[in-house]
């Protein structure tokens, strides 16, 4: 059966001051009124329930995790007590799920990525389950078009072309190159021949904790000593006193790049438009602009103001005056204004922030 793994870790600093560490990005809400991780749920609830939704994130978001979704089981709520990246991350998600349902194939997803339209992502969803069905240890990603040279997103080589379930095509993955330096993602998005790697997964339990196991045997060890633990009453005790030592690496970097070079990897063509909700210029991309292309969401007067991104709550009133390319955020007690052109580096002045207190 299809379970779905939601990663909800990041801390979202990019979105500063709005993302405190206290109420990271997945509880914010972009656009409509669900926020960000409720959304991911919705996404594929008609093909998911929630006895088979799954969340890891941090310990100290469980209970506002739990509070945003209501439907699903407690003990699915999986609070790491500290973020070690997506390899420990995606590895002791599959090994517990793999407890709870030996058949299960986990489709595994950020909580920050806005997809259109929902069906067609069921739709690769479902044929990423069948392609899985005849070659259960392949590992399954889902290629986006590249539109601009993106230094912060995995790139992958589409090989032989590798049959169509659903109307959704696949290919054999040639190469994946997590965060190329620039002048290499500018080469390989000239060639027409690479896809951003979406950063959603689906595999069976049995074949990531395989190449795990082979790769990172350390990871793997602390995972499956965890999951063993699972359901006992030993398990929080565990979980504290192991998941620390797992190396920190991401799942791109621990398991991905290698296991392409090996043929192990399946890219399907995604049918569905995808955006990473990465920093604030997203909101531009989400919601309708005014006349002088400014992206508001706040109690704001503007005069010759152009291209701006404002966003404040409703009792601070926002005025500006002659100024264009500025993102201004006001939330709670913090105020950000910004050059947005810079608007990947915010998560700088977080840093700038820690270290001033
Ligand atoms: N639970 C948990 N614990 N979640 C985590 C952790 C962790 O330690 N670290 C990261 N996550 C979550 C993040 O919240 C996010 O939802 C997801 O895992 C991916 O992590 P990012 O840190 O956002 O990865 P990235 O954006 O740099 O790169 C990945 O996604 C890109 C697409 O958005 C890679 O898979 C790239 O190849 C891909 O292009
Ligand atoms: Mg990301």
């Amino acid at each position: 059966m299809l379970h779905a793994m939601i990663m909800a870790g990041g801390g979202g600093t990019r979105f500063w001051p709005r993302s405190r560490s206290k109420r990271p990005k997945q509880f914010l809400t972009f656009s409509g009124n669900r926020t960000l991780l409720q959304s991911t749920v919705d996404r594929v609830s008609a093909q998911i329930p929630p006895e088979r939704t799954w969340v890891v994130t941090g310990a100290q978001y469980a209970d506002e995790t739990a509070a945003q979704l209501p439907e699903l089981p407690r003990d699915h709520i999986i609070g790491e007590p500290e973020g070690r990246d997506t390899a420990p991350c995606v590895g002791l998600g599959a090994a517990i799920i793999a407890k709870a349902d030996p058949d299960a194939t986990i489709a595994v997803m950020p909580a920050d990525h806005v997809i259109e339209p929902e069906q067609e992502f069921r739709r690769a969803l479902h044929a990423a389950e069948q392609f899985l069905a005849d070659e259960p240890n392949k590992l399954i990603t889902f290629g986006i078009r590249p539109t601009f040279p993106s230094t912060g997103y995995g790139y992958i080589k589409r090989g032989a072309a590798a049959g169509t379930r659903q109307g959704v095509t696949a290919s054999q993955v040639e190469v994946f190159r997590e965060k190329p330096e620039f002048s290499v993602a500018e080469q390989y998005v000239a060639s027409g021949e690479y896809d951003w790697n979406s950063g959603i997964f689906v595999w069976k339990p049995g074949a990531i904790l395989g190449e795990l196991k082979a790769r990172k045997p350390d990871i793997h060890a602390v995972v499956a000593k965890i999951a063993d633990a699972w359901g006992t009453p030993e398990f929080d005790a565990v979980f504290r006193g192991t998941y620390n030592q797992a190396e920190k690496k991401s799942i791109d970097y621990a398991v991905m790049q290698d296991a392409a070079k090996e043929g192990k990897v399946l890219v399907l063509a995604a049918p569905y438009t995808w955006d990473d909700v990465g920093s604030w210029l997203a909101l531009e991309r989400r919601n309708p602009q005014d006349a002088n292309h400014n992206t508001v969401q706040a109690n704001h007067c503007g005069i010759d103001t152009n291209k701006c991104v404002i966003v404040g709550e409703p009792k601070t009133v926002i005025a500006t005056y002659g100024v264009s390319n500025l993102l201004v955020i006001q939330d709670g007690d913090a105020i950000l204004v910004a050059d947005r052109k810079h608007e990947d580096k915010v998560k700088e002045i977080v840093d700038a922030l820690k270290k001033s207190n």
